[in-house]
């Protein structure tokens, strides 16, 4: 099967859109396993569902999740790590348990074991039934830079100095954004049941006008989506050509 492309009028119709996947999702299984992602682009879609939470349509109370990735070096209250910004944007303001949250230490000592445990209590849980991507300007997903193995499964990554650059916002200057990060893989990625990637705003032109062509290759991570049998993607603020 074929990409599902959705074009959003907007940012507030993506960030919908995207919500009733996933309340959808939660609905046909409260025991949905779910893979999360950071950046600007998702956070939208997360004061979505905080809302639908509040109003009573969606619970977290039985479901778990697993995020894409975390920065190395950054401890889980360091206002920069994906840690911080999920508990601020969801898990604080929804009924998840915090033994159902996941996400890749970046601070452990022994990195690659954290990585290795990753995959198998991803595999424990049953696989991620509902994965949300967003994508670098370079067509990263998670944190697989362009050259990644489409074979890799939770690993550490060294971060391009673009990457490193268009996330410098986040810190106070470019010498305190981590030059690794650890992320799920490729492998891992693919293997979710179902993928939803967010692409928002004129920056990732570039980005859609790759995966709209249709050529899969390692130099740009996200083109692998094709071969997955059910990716949806919502897109505003940029044009599809083809
Ligand atoms: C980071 C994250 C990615 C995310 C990307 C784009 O590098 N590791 O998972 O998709 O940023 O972020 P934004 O949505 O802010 O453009």
């Amino acid at each position: 099967m074929s990409i599902n492309w959705k074009a959003a009028q907007n940012y507030e119709e993506l960030s919908k859109l995207a919500a009733d996947i996933f309340e959808q999702q939660l609905q046909e299984n409260e025991k949905s396993v779910l893979g999360l992602a950071t950046g600007g682009t998702p956070e939208g879609l997360y004061s979505e569902l905080v809302q639908r939470y509040n109003d009573g349509k969606i619970s977290f109370e039985k479901a778990t999740s697993f995020n894409l990735d975390e920065y190395v070096g950054l401890s889980a209250d360091h206002p920069a790590s994906y840690h911080y910004f999920m508990d601020t944007h969801l898990f604080h303001k929804v009924n998840m348990r915090r033994d159902s949250i996941h996400l890749p230490s970046g601070d452990a000592e022994d990195l690659q074991a954290i990585a290795e445990a990753y995959d198998k209590k991803i595999e424990a849980s049953g696989g991620i039934d509902l994965q949300l991507l967003g994508i670098g300007v370079n067509g990263h997903i998670g944190f697989n830079e362009p050259g990644s193995s489409f074979e890799a499964s939770t690993n550490i990554i060294k971060l391009t100095d673009s990457t490193r650059e268009q996330n410098k916002i986040y810190f106070d200057s470019i010498v305190d954004v981590p030059s690794y990060a650890i992320t799920m893989g490729i492998k891992t990625i693919m293997q979710a049941k179902k993928i939803v990637l967010l692409i928002a705003g004129s920056d990732k032109q570039g980005a859609i006008d790759h995966l709209s062509s249709g050529i899969i290759t390692e130099d740009f991570p996200a083109s692998i989506l094709h071969k997955h049998t059910d990716v949806t993607i919502i897109y505003t603020g940029v044009e599809k050509k083809n």
